[in-house]
């Protein structure tokens, strides 16, 4: 597609303010804050090969992984956009056991959102010089404006997002979110630091022939999973469908957004939830999924009306084309 006097991000997020419900340019600036945070990490990104910045820190997270130093940069810097604008009541983080209460000055701050991001995902891939990324989703607070946020806060279901997105640090970067009205793409121009609306309105096909899942793993996943990715190395029609497992959440699920394909994550033997974590992977790419025409499910629940008890909460995570989806919870429920 060719695009005739493409968009800046920031002509976007100003164009789509009036859309929005609560419009009165919060969000729009929160907006701003991760696109800046994310031009910062993405310089360090590809300066990690040539930096000290790269390999482990020998500090675990709450997460019992160990840190990689851009993992630690990538949260700083994501925490310290929104923290020093204001544009948050409160930051809740994939690399932080408590979520972090936003203070205007002295004062409690007035703004009614609350962010939950995964910093860096796909961590272990820095070393190798593989795809990472970003994932950011945004709530309104539901306790009162101008209090302390409060855990209730951070632990509201993936339906009421009122925003998402990822940055992949890729090929080229790229920046992709929805406000609850379809899904944009955004490319950055390295030389101008500048993205640009490179993929509008993004609909994932209702099919397709890409599984990415870590096969490796096969022996301890439950039974309607091993059938299902039988089913998907069968001949027959359309089948066998095409193996692609980056081992980065964003990068597979961009390729699988855009190409068409279905990502697992599903519950283990010894890990009755999976590993990914609800309210920073998988609530985020639920709402872009389905923005996008897609769908993301636990295997038995739609992602989105899950009802998160914990801040570090996983879930068995199944998402992409609609009919893909499906087809897996079919395979889950006569398992
Ligand atoms: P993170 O780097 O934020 O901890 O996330 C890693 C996640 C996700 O990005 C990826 O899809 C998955 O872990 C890969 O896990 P396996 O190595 O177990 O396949
Ligand atoms: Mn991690
Ligand atoms: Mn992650
Ligand atoms: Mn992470």
């Amino acid at each position: 597609m060719k695009i005739i006097n493409p968009q800046t991000l920031g002509e976007f997020i100003i164009e789509k303010q009036s859309e929005f419900q609560y419009s009165s340019g919060e969000l729009s600036r929160l907006l701003s804050a991760i696109k800046l945070a994310s031009k910062v990490v993405n310089q360090e990104v590809n300066k990690a090969g040539l930096v000290d910045i790269i390999g482990a820190m020998g500090n675990k997270n709450v997460q019992g992984e160990e840190q990689q130093k851009l993992d630690v940069f990538a949260n700083e810097v994501f925490i310290a956009a929104l923290n020093n604008r204001e544009v948050v009541c409160g930051i809740a983080s994939e690399e932080n056991k408590d979520f972090i209460e936003v203070k205007a000055g002295k004062n409690a701050n007035e703004s009614k959102y609350v962010v939950l991001i995964d910093p860096l995902d796909g961590s272990s891939n820095i070393d190798v010089n593989v795809n990472v990324g970003t994932i950011f989703s945004i709530y309104r607070r539901v306790t009162s404006e101008g209090t302390p946020v409060e855990l209730k806060d951070f632990l509201q279901p993936g339906n009421k997002q009122v925003a998402a997105g990822y940055v992949v640090y890729g090929s080229s970067t790229m920046i992709v979110y929805t406000t609850g009205y379809g899904v944009n793409g955004f490319t950055l121009d390295p030389a101008l630091g500048v993205y640009y609306l490179s993929h509008p309105d993004i609909k994932i096909p209702e099919k397709g022939n890409i599984y990415s899942i870590n096969e490796g793993n096969y022996i301890k996943f439950p039974l309607g999973i091993k059938k299902y990715i039988k089913y998907c190395q069968e001949e027959e029609g359309e089948r066998p469908y095409t193996s692609r497992y980056i081992g980065s959440l964003v990068a597979d699920f961009h390729r699988n957004m855009l190409k068409g394909g279905i990502y697992l994550y599903p519950s283990y033997s010894h890990a009755p939830k999976g590993k990914l974590r609800l309210l920073y992977e998988c609530n985020p790419m639920a709402f872009l999924a389905e923005q996008a025409g897609g769908s993301a499910s636990d295997g038995f629940t739609r992602i989105l009306d899950l009802n998160p008890i914990e801040l570090h909460q996983r879930s068995p995570f199944i998402c992409g084309s609609k009919e893909m989806v499906i087809k897996v919870e079919e395979f889950m429920k006569n398992a």
